[in-house]
């Protein structure tokens, strides 16, 4: 009987699939909310509380972060939303900024054609058309079941009350102060040095807030808001019009969704890059043993390396906004295709990245941050990745609306080849044209295992976003790391170009580092403390939900 009984159990501890992992992150039976500060997170939280759904919550943690985290939370920003509903459908909203309509192709060059440095990350030709507001409205409109005041309401009392500054903040502010006063003016909010333990309150951001609340959409887009926005934005030298506003919208997207071995990965799509490139990186390291090689092994990483070299040098020539420009999607996304782009690969020796270029595809002639995660207590999620692009944006703060304005026009290619603020090299496809959008690395993900929500994940990080992504996915799956755990780990990068692999200072022995020289790579040697940031949440076997909270940063897991 009890023999019986021992089988049984293996049995099923087998078929499951399921091993059993530890978590040491917070856990909750019912819902929650992963962010970048606490204040978000448990504002999230209680409106789950309340009643809300995941896609409520959304709401009010978006909002949330650009009073808590103004470092990258944000009204003059954008961003991608993945979701899975319980009853397994998916989808993605793109809200995120687009060039403004006098935007023209080589607006960052000089005569000579040459990049003008520093004109597309600081200075209003930086900002590209917000987002944001637009992304929370539809994602409301949608799917959304409280009151848009009700949800709005504790944000607007945050910013009111103010925010307690942490250690790490304060020593951010501090990093970027003199950028701030040099674009926005002497007479800033930020001018005061902060140290730990102020609070910082945002009484314009709260009238903003009241104002959006009070007319929707149009109390951002149209009105006093957007006549303050536009005249504040063309004095530092932008070209962003009320038109420009006025036509902004918010587009729901087909997510990228494959399969890697028993999982399956749905990821932003077009214009951003994360899901392409992690489909490859991913369709690529499929054949291999990954479990076998080991958390961070030499041959682990030489993998993960080569598959990063080859998939990013496909997202720098192929991917841009697929409303103007025509994406070969159907070969990108296909097997055959990025396997093949493995066969010159060889554990004994480097690729050298001079050595790969894009896939060869033939296009017909015609043709031409922060990040946070939520599950509900219905088992509805949704990941978010939403950006400013450089720390606090183009450092343009609009002290009479109380946010920070985004420079994300750096991520489109100023010139192809000309490396952006990531290192970054862009083609045709990613070049400036008014109304397009820029070319991203958010990857808001969500994962299913034997068709139920697995995981939910994503990272701020620029260039570094996508493999930060990957490398989280894989520590869970490949190597039992609890979903905290996963996320700590320490992590590397390798984007193509430039051709070196960069590792986290902490974490990543000498022996390996010499091992992989020996076989030909090269390793950058300056000091790189953190890659990435990721907060994300498991489900765990008994239904219970994990929550990995980056330690890099203030980033705090809530449930109940
Ligand atoms: O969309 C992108 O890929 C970038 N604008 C993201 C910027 C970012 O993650 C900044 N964080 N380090």
């Amino acid at each position: 009987m009890r023999i019986v009984f021992i089988l049984g159990s293996l049995v099923l501890f087998i078929s499951c699939g399921q091993k059993k992992i530890q978590p040491t992150g917070v856990v909750s039976k019912n819902a929650m909310v992963v962010s970048a500060r606490e204040e978000a997170s448990k504002i999230g939280l209680e409106i789950l509380k309340q009643g809300g759904n995941a896609f409520d919550a959304m709401v009010a943690t978006e909002l949330a972060l650009a009073v808590a985290y103004p470092f990258a939370g944000n009204l003059g920003g954008g961003g991608f939303m993945v979701y899975r509903k319980n009853d397994g459908s998916i989808g993605a909203l793109d809200y995120r900024e687009k060039a403004p309509i006098a935007a023209k192709r080589d607006m960052y060059l000089d005569s000579l054609g040459n990049v003008i440095p520093g004109k597309s990350i600081y200075g209003g030709l930086s900002i590209g058309v917000p987002g944001t507001i637009a992304g929370v409205f539809e994602t409301h409109r949608a799917f959304g079941s409280l009151p848009i005041k009700e949800i709005i309401a504790p944000i607007i009392e945050l910013a009111e009350t103010g925010v307690v500054v942490t250690k790490k903040q304060a020593l951010r502010l501090e990093k970027y102060r003199e950028a701030i006063l040099r674009e926005t003016g002497e007479q800033t909010h930020f001018y005061n040095q902060c140290i730990e333990g102020d609070t910082l309150r945002y009484q314009a951001l709260a009238e903003t807030l009241k104002q959006i609340s009070k007319e929707g959409l149009g109390g951002f887009y149209e009105g006093p808001v957007a006549d303050k926005l536009v005249d504040f934005i063309q004095d530092k030298g932008g070209i962003i019009t009320k038109k420009d506003l006025l036509s902004y919208n918010a587009a729901w997207r087909q997510p990228v969704v494959f399969n890697y071995k028993d999982l399956k990965l749905i990821s932003m799509s077009p214009p951003s890059s994360g899901g392409v490139t992690l489909y490859q990186m991913f369709k690529m390291m499929e054949p291999y043993k990954l479990s076998d090689y080991g958390h961070n092994s030499q041959k682990y990483v030489q993998l993960f390396t080569e598959a990063a070299r080859r998939a990013y040098a496909d997202r720098n020539y192929f991917l841009g906004d697929p409303d103007f420009v025509d994406i070969p999607l159907d070969v990108l996304l296909t097997k055959s295709y990025v396997e093949n782009r493995m066969d010159n690969f060889s554990f004994d020796k480097a690729t050298s990245s001079s050595d790969i270029g894009h896939g060869q595809i033939k296009i017909m002639e015609s043709q031409e941050t922060t990040h946070y995660s939520i599950v509900d207590k219905e088992g509805n999620a949704v990941s978010v990745t939403t950006t400013l692009n450089g720390a606090y944006g183009s450092k343009i703060y609009c002290d009479e609306l109380g946010f920070f304005l985004n420079n994300e026009m750096d991520d489109f290619s100023a010139k192809p080849g000309a490396p952006n603020m990531f290192g970054l090299t862009g083609a045709e496809a990613n070049s400036i044209a008014p109304g397009k959008r820029m070319l991203s690395s958010m990857t808001p993900t969500i994962v299913e295992k034997d068709d139920q929500l697995y995981m939910v994940v994503g990272s701020p990080g620029g260039s570094t976003i996508i493999t930060a992504v990957a490398q989280t996915i894989m520590n869970v799956y490949e190597f039992d790391l609890s979903m905290q755990e996963a996320v700590n780990a320490p992590r590397l990068h390798h984007q193509w170009k430039p051709d070196y692999i960069i590792f986290e200072t902490e974490g990543f022995s000498e022996d390996l580092k010499d091992g992989l020289k020996s076989v030909g790579y090269k390793i950058n040697t300056d000091p790189t403390p953190i890659l990435g940031k990721v907060d994300a949440i498991k489900v765990l076997v008994n239904g219970s939900l994990e929550g990995g909270a980056d330690k890099r940063g203030d980033d705090t897991a809530v449930g109940y």
